[in-house]
């Protein structure tokens, strides 16, 4: 499977999730879509991308084609999603557009990626709001505690909430469903942070019953970067600014979304190249080799590490993250030198970090991978234990 990636073969790349790595005939199709772009630059961004120049016309633009690829995957209805450059950008149009007065409250988790909780922490600071943060109980991850907490959590301030599909550091696929319930429940939109559920999970956004849903798609869903999508229910659209106001404003969500500037859409056309590439390789036989591989994984390593996974397969995608011995330490500092020298010595590529007073290594597994490099990574710790 390695030949449909240019990752270097010399390099054992275990670290997918972080910031995806595009297959060859993705780039290929975004190749092409650049070359057709530079024959009539203004006519494809202006014309045909979205409709700026000339007398509108009927057929939709080339970003609502593609957009509705993506909403097909994801169960959504085309003009319910917008291209976004990631999860980021993403998190940041829903919680700046968002209205909040002093004493009011962003409920997160203390599992909420650092970005995200920065944007959560700067909207809040802006207008005198306050962000609460509910603990999960980790490393023994309970998901039926963790569901009780937030429900604890939701007071007569809460007015929104940012829930991970599949956090960050932990990799952990959540109890989406249930959270949402309870918040629902509570009264309290929803924003969730999707960024590595296309492509792992299989979505029915509307479903969910969720206010907006953010993602991206070049971590597991083939796009090129930068490559991110927003959902938002129908009546969550009205108020939706982008982190970047231009031409659209006040004239529609697709409008304010669909231009934003001057920009390469390459990455947004390419999406659907990515989902097709997906589809031929069938999502469920990738779902079940990238799961079983990492979980399976996840076991091994704790067993030849001589620690232990505290939780269940059920919170598992296609990410494990393991404790490393604590013989190798416990902070950032030695985070970052181990990580560098199992990839500058060992040639492993594994994203690396400190937390709970111990050091934990987060495996991502996608279909290049296999048995051989779990086992290079397992021996490679060892050798340094
Ligand atoms: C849970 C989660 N949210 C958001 C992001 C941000 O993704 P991006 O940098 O593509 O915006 C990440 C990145 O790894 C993530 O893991």
């Amino acid at each position: 499977m390695l030949s449909h990636w240019s990752l270097d073969p010399d390099v054992t790349y275990l670290n997918h999730g972080t910031v995806g790595v595009a297959p060859k005939r993705v780039l290929a199709a975004q190749q092409a879509i650049r070359d057709e772009m530079e024959r009539q630059p203004s006519r494809f961004l202006l014309r045909e991308v979205v409709c700026l120049a000339g007398v509108p016309r009927d057929e939709p633009t080339r970003m609502r084609r593609a957009a509705a690829a993506v909403a097909a995957f994801v169960g959504a209805r085309e003009r319910d999603v917008v291209f976004v450059d990631n999860a980021t950008t993403g998190v940041n149009a829903v919680l700046r557009s968002f209205p909040l007065d002093p004493g009011d409250e962003i409920l997160l988790t203390d599992h909420n990626y650092g970005a995200t909780a920065r944007v959560a922490l700067f909207v809040a600071r802006e207008r005198g709001a306050q962000v609460r943060t509910v603990t999960v109980p980790y490393p023994r991850f309970d998901a039926g505690q963790l569901i009780d907490e937030l429900a604890r959590a939701i007071g007569p301030r809460t007015r929104v909430a940012v829930l991970d599909h599949i956090t960050s550091e932990s990799a952990l696929v959540f109890p989406l469903q249930e959270m949402v319930d309870v918040c629902r429940a509570g009264g309290v939109p929803v924003l969730v942070d999707g960024a590595h559920a296309p492509g792992v999970l299989p979505l029915d956004i509307p479903s969910l019953g969720v206010d907006w849903y953010t993602a991206n798609l070049h971590k597991w869903a083939h796009a090129p970067r930068s490559c991110g999508f927003l959902w938002a229910a129908p009546e969550r659209q009205a108020n939706l600014h982008p982190a970047v106001i231009s031409w659209g404003l006040d004239k529609g969500f697709l409008a304010e979304f669909d231009w934003v500037g001057t920009r390469d859409p390459s990455p947004w056309l390419a999406a659907p190249e990515g989902l097709a590439f997906l589809q031929e390789l069938g999502f469920e036989d990738v779902r079940t080799h990238n799961h079983s591989l990492v979980w399976r994984a996840a076991q091994q390593l704790a067993e030849r590490w001589d620690t232990a996974i505290e939780f269940p397969e059920a919170a598992t995608g296609f990410m494990a993250t393991v404790p490393l011995p604590a013989a190798l330490g416990s902070t950032p500092e030695q985070a970052a030198c181990l990580r560098d020298a199992l990839l500058f010595e060992d040639r492993i590529e594994v994203q690396l970090h400190a937390a709970h007073r111990r050091l934990w290594a987060r495996v991502s597994c996608q279909v290049y991978n296999d048995d051989a490099d779990i086992e290079a990574l397992a021996r490679a710790i060892e050798r340094r234990i």
